[in-house]
Order: structure tokens, then C-alpha cells, then sequence
């Protein structure tokens, strides 16, 4: 019996490895600069975490949650999102006794979506989080951050932040009230599946790509209207310093976000470049989920972004620049290239056994894997104790001994 990957899940290997492996060491990079402390959690957690916090009409919580029950009746879940496991873990650790307390993570989440290019079942998030501050400045250093981290890793791909305020709880709950006595009145021109979502979740239909759903929200009730006069300066004070800054954005009126946590300043990356899947990265402020969660009554602001999504755009990574291809032409050979392979191995230069070929195969071999060297080991070097070493960018060899091979590779 052949066994079948789980359908939505992938293995990672090669260059989509390297570029996994280069988006995490970015983001490690720029945390350090940030001052954010990486942190690891639980891949799974008790089931209320998510299922309260989240929204009980959200997507997420209706319809995605790996949900399980352990052998003594737990009911656990596959995390779908890191916000809530951060605070929980921060909350159990005692890290938001020093404040601002801020965090990152980076690992594979769950959601039983229906899978496409740029959407899977378990895929990686990076995760960045702040606690405690409500102060705007770490609304923009998150944005600051965010743009820094996809500046470097798609310096070639075209990317708009859209931004957008939800104002206070209060207000948002009253932008509700409005808007689904609106979305009540116009029904008939709503898609079904925006219409079962009007009593439950107004909001979410402000998301829909229905093109009719679209016609009706543009003469919807716009929520900027209900911010208080606090949550327009917050936000005002926010598009300012981006401004200054030179970080271009778009404002978005019906950017809400999935998850149900949010207040004021919510902010995606988006690209034309993925197709539909086309959110990088997206995040906002929740204060009051860190209370929620039995934590202090504290505010927070986080991002999350999709490796997988990122990796889609990279480039494939010249990573082996370095690598010393070693072309042994013959069995007879064995021990004397074994000498020389052990010698470069041990100075930490990436080496590969490129046994038994002809020379042409293993210069072709040696050039597909864009090695930057090649070591031959034929009859005339196997006679004389010497290595060929060919330099394949510059295309120089030398004759060498044993002793003189670093020198050469250097
Ligand atoms: P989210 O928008 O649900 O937010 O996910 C963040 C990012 O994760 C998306 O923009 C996308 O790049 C990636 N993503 C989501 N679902 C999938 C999927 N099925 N397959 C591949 N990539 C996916 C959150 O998760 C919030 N916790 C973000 C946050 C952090 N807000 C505050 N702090």
C-alpha cells in the first residue's frame, strides 16, 4: 500500500528548503534588531483557547479547527493561528510582568481550508507580537518590521499595505448593529452565502469577493463614520508617522480581518503576484484578548505571515557558492580522495562525492549543483599523490598536494 500525503500538506525539502531556511533566518535577523525574544509553544492547546477568542462565527472556529478528544475526554485543537497560544504561553510564564513584553514565533499552524496555491491545511507562520503598550509607535514599528522583513526577502515583487481602523469595541459594535440593518433591507442582493452570515457576522461579508456582494457594500454604512474622536487621532497619528516615514499605504474601509480579536489598527500586505491566496501578511491590534485569556488588563498588537505564501514568490537561492565537488573517476581512487574529502570537510566547506563518472558527467553534475570547485582525482593525479582543483567560475586548476588543496579553495 502506497501511503499518500494528507491532502493540503507538503513535504520541504531542496531549494524550497533553503528559502524556508532563509525567510527564517530574516526574520530571526530582524527580531534581534526589534528586540524580540523568539519563543516556542505547544503545537496543540485546549480547545476553549481558540474557540472563545477567536469568534464563534468566524470561518476559522466554524469550519477549520483540527478539534480532537484526548483519551481522558480533553477536547484539544491543532493551533490554527499563534496570537492566542503567545498570550496563553506569556500568561503561564509570567512574561508580561516586564512590559512591553514582545515576542515572536515561528511554526506550522492548522486549518482544514480548502487547499490551493498559497492555502493549506498545515503550513508556517511567522509571528510577531507586542503586549502592554498602547502607544501607536508599536503599531508602527510592527508595520516598520513587517515592510523591512518582505523589502529584503521579494525586493523584486510589488506589495501594498492596506490599512484601515475598527475604532474601539464599542463602536465596532455599533457599526455592526448598522450595518446588518443595512444588509437586512438589501438581502435579495447579497450572495446566499453572505446572506446566512448577516445575523451572525455582518462583518465578515464586508470581506466577500462576490462581485454582486461587492456592488452592495460599496453604498454600505462606512465604519470610519462611527470611530470616537480618540481612535480617529489614534489612527490619524498612525498614517502620519507612516507618512514621514515613506511607507505608502492604502486605506481600506472594509478591511476587518477574519479573526473576531481585533480593534483599532488592522493592516494586511497584499500582492497581485499570488493569485487569490494574496495576503503576505496581516495582524491589528486586540486589546482586551490579553484579559480575555486571564491575563492583565493589557493591550497588544501583533502580525502573522505566511512562509509558504513567501516562499512562493523567492527566487530560487544560490546556495551553494561554495561547494566543493570531489570527481573521482575511478574506484581505485577511493582512499586518496577520501584523504583530501575529510581534510576539506573538517575546515566546514560543503563537499560532495561525485563517484565513478567520467569527467565530463561530473563537471556537468559539478555545474548543475552550482559548485564554485571541483576536485579531480583521476589516473595521472592518483599516480603522481597530487589534486587537480578547478576553480569552475574563473575556470583555473592547479596540480596540488595534499597540504596545498585549502590553500586553493580559499
Ligand atoms: P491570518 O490572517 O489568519 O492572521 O493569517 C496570517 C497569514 O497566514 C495570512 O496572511 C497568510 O499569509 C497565512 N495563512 C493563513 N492561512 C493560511 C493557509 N491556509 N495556508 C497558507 N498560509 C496561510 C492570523 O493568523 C493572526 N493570528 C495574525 C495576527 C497576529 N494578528 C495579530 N497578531
Amino acid at each position: 500500500m502506497k501511503i499518500q500525503p494528507i491532502r493540503g500538506t507538503h513535504d520541504i525539502f531542496g531549494k524550497n528548503l533553503d528559502k524556508y531556511n532563509s525567510i527564517c533566518d530574516e526574520v530571526k535577523r530582524v527580531a534581534s534588531i526589534f528586540n524580540f525574544s523568539e519563543i516556542k509553544t505547544p503545537i496543540f492547546e485546549s480547545t476553549d483557547l481558540f474557540s472563545k477568542q477567536l469568534g464563534e462565527s468566524s470561518d476559522v472556529v466554524l469550519k477549520e479547527m483540527y478539534t480532537f478528544q484526548d483519551r481522558n475526554g480533553e477536547s484539544l485543537t491543532l493551533r490554527p493561528e499563534y496570537t492566542t497560544p503567545m498570550i496563553r504561553a506569556a500568561i503561564s510564564n509570567n512574561l508580561i510582568n516586564l512590559l512591553p513584553c514582545k515576542i515572536f514565533g515561528i511554526g506550522q499552524m492548522f486549518r482544514r481550508e480548502r487547499p490551493q496555491k498559497g492555502r493549506y491545511r498545515q503550513f508556517n507562520q511567522i509571528n510577531f507580537e507586542n503586549f502592554g503598550t498602547k502607544d501607536s509607535f508599536a503599531d508602527i514599528e510592527l508595520i516598520l518590521l513587517a515592510n523591512k522583513i518582505l523589502s529584503t526577502l521579494l525586493p523584486n515583487i510589488k506589495i501594498e499595505l492596506y490599512l484601515n481602523s475598527l475604532g474601539d469595541k464599542d463602536s465596532l459594535i455599533k457599526y455592526k448593529t448598522k450595518l446588518s440593518t443595512f444588509l437586512k433591507e438589501n438581502k435579495k442582493f447579497l450572495s446566499k452565502e453572505s446572506q446566512s452570515k448577516i445575523d451572525n457576522n455582518p462583518l465578515r461579508i464586508l470581506d466577500s469577493k462576490n462581485s454582486d456582494d461587492q456592488l452592495l457594500i460599496s453604498k454600505a454604512p462606512l465604519l470610519i463614520e462611527f470611530l470616537n474622536k480618540q481612535a480617529l487621532k489614534q489612527y490619524e497619528d498612525i498614517k502620519k508617522s507612516l507618512d514621514s516615514l515613506k511607507i505608502s499605504y492604502l486605506e481600506d474601509n472594509s478591511l476587518v480581518r477574519g479573526l473576531d480579536y481585533y480593534c483599532h489598527t488592522v493592516f494586511e500586505f497584499k500582492t497581485k503576484s499570488l493569485g487569490s491566496q494574496d495576503t503576505l501578511i496581516g495582524g491589528g491590534r486586540y486589546d482586551g484578548l490579553i484579559a480575555n485569556l486571564g491575563g492583565k488588563d493589557i493591550p497588544g498588537i501583533g502580525w502573522a505571515g505566511g512562509i509558504e505564501r513567501i516562499m512562493l514568490l523567492m527566487n530560487n537561492t544560490e546556495t551553494s557558492l561554495n561547494l566543493i565537488h570531489f570527481a573521482i573517476l575511478d574506484e581505485k581512487f577511493r582512499e586518496h580522495a577520501l584523504f583530501a574529502y575529510n581534510l576539506v570537510a573538517k575546515k566546514n566547506y560543503p563537499v560532495f562525492w561525485n563517484f565513478k563518472y567520467n569527467l565530463k558527467k561530473s563537471l556537468s553534475k559539478a555545474n548543475e549543483a552550482n559548485a564554485k570547485y571541483i576536485i579531480i582525482i583521476g589516473e595521472e593525479e592518483f599516480n603522481i599523490n597530487k589534486y587537480k582543483v578547478k576553480n569552475l567560475i574563473t575556470g583555473e586548476q592547479n596540480l596540488v598536494n595534499i597540504d596545498k588543496i585549502l590553500s586553493f579553495v580559499k
